[in-house]
């Protein structure tokens, strides 16, 4: 299949290139387009053949659940039923944006869509392109970030035309991703309401809204059906990946240690680290996320970085540890299942 890449422009153009791309998805085609978080791989969300397609073009799992995105917060009243009055409170605060809610799914919604699940996952994204194509689209576009399954989602262009490209019908370029890291997916029908994955808006950002927030367990993320997405291995670069933690001077002992017997043994070697400290590292490809305090570069810059090192085929990757309050709390999350929870306490 040939790809169009379109890219937004401001100009005139945009509008009807956008009417087209909501048009490939009406007729059951896939269009990757760009949101706030990552870029998205969308399809339309009530036509079950587009799901199966999404699942065929990701090489994912077909019970791995899709969000559905909308446009305009009522539309959710179609596709979800039993909405607790505390969603408009949460819509109202942080829609259009990077929040995902879980609840109860209306028989609109094809078993695909949602990997066979009674619920499903909604989120409105804080993009104009991304909006007037789920509108152009009808209202209701499934879309699971627009990499293959076991890569890193995609934050540019680039990205997605590496994993999409010959797969799909469209892809709307806007740009880098502004945030970098998929949303927070919140969990509204179990109570208190749980955060099954972190993201850019945190728990301390939703509790005035609902008091009490859980946080799903790193054993609770693994079962059937709470989120099934997490029992997959996934945003895994290809080399073997290592956290280290600890005080600042020993982490980078530690690391260059580790770095000068890997490079004995041939091996190509790749250090994740901060703007303070990334000079003082010898490996073959030492990255720097951003400043320790600057948690918005660091969510930023993260997938960009792990996917440099795949293309650069390094074979052992060690990341130092950053904050994880706030925001922190996402990228470490991210971080560590990049490295599958292998980490170094010093
Ligand atoms: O920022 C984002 O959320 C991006 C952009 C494109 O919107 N999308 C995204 O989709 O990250 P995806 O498919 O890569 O991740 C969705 C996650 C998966 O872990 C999935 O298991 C979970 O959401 N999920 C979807 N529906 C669910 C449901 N009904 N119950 C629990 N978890 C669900
Ligand atoms: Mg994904």
């Amino acid at each position: 299949m040939k790809t169009q890449i379109y890219r937004i422009d401001g100009s005139p153009n945009d509008e009807m290139r956008i009417k087209e791309a909501g048009e490939i998805i009406k007729r059951g085609g896939l269009v990757a387009f760009p949101t706030e978080t990552v870029y998205g791989l969308g399809g339309d969300a009530l036509n079950p053949e587009a799901a199966a397609k999404i699942y065929a073009a990701k090489g994912r799992p077909t019970d791995n659940p899709l969000i559905v995105h909308l446009c305009r917060t009522s539309d959710i009243e179609a596709i979800v039923r039993d909405i607790p009055p505390v969603f408009y409170k949460l819509a109202d605060a942080f829609w259009p944006g990077p929040l995902t809610v879980v609840l109860r799914k209306t028989v609109r919604v094809p078993d695909s869509t949602t990997g066979g699940l009674a619920t499903v996952a909604v989120r409105m994204p804080d993009n104009q392109t991304a909006l007037a194509l789920i509108e152009a689209a009808g209202g209701f576009v499934a879309a699971p970030s627009a990499n293959r399954s076991g890569r890193p989602s995609p934050t540019t262009i680039e990205h997605v035309i590496a994993d999409m490209d010959g797969c799909i019908e469209m892809i709307i370029d806007d740009g880098a991703a502004r945030i970098g890291i998929e949303s927070t997916i919140l969990d509204l029908i179990s109570s208190p309401a749980k955060i099954l994955r972190p993201g850019h808006i945190t728990e301390a950002e939703l509790s005035p809204y609902l008091g009490t927030v859980e946080r799903a367990a790193e054993t609770d993320r693994l079962s059937i059906p709470l989120a099934p997405g997490m029992k997959y291995r996934h945003y895994a670069p290809k080399g073997k990946m290592t956290i280290v933690e600890g005080e600042e001077e020993a982490v980078i002992a530690y690391i260059n240690e580790r770095l000068a017997s890997d490079k004995a043994e041939g091996l190509k070697t790749g250090v994740i680290a901060s703007r303070q400290t990334c000079s003082q590292y010898r490996a073959d490809s030492v990255k720097c996320l951003g400043d320790r305090g600057d948690e918005e570069t660091l969510a930023h810059n993260l997938y960009r970085i792990l996917r440099e090192f795949d293309d650069e085929i390094t074979d052992v990757i060690y990341s130092e540890a950053f904050a994880s309050e706030n925001i922190g709390e996402a990228i470490m999350d991210r971080l560590s299942k990049a490295a599958q929870h292998n980490i170094v306490y010093l």
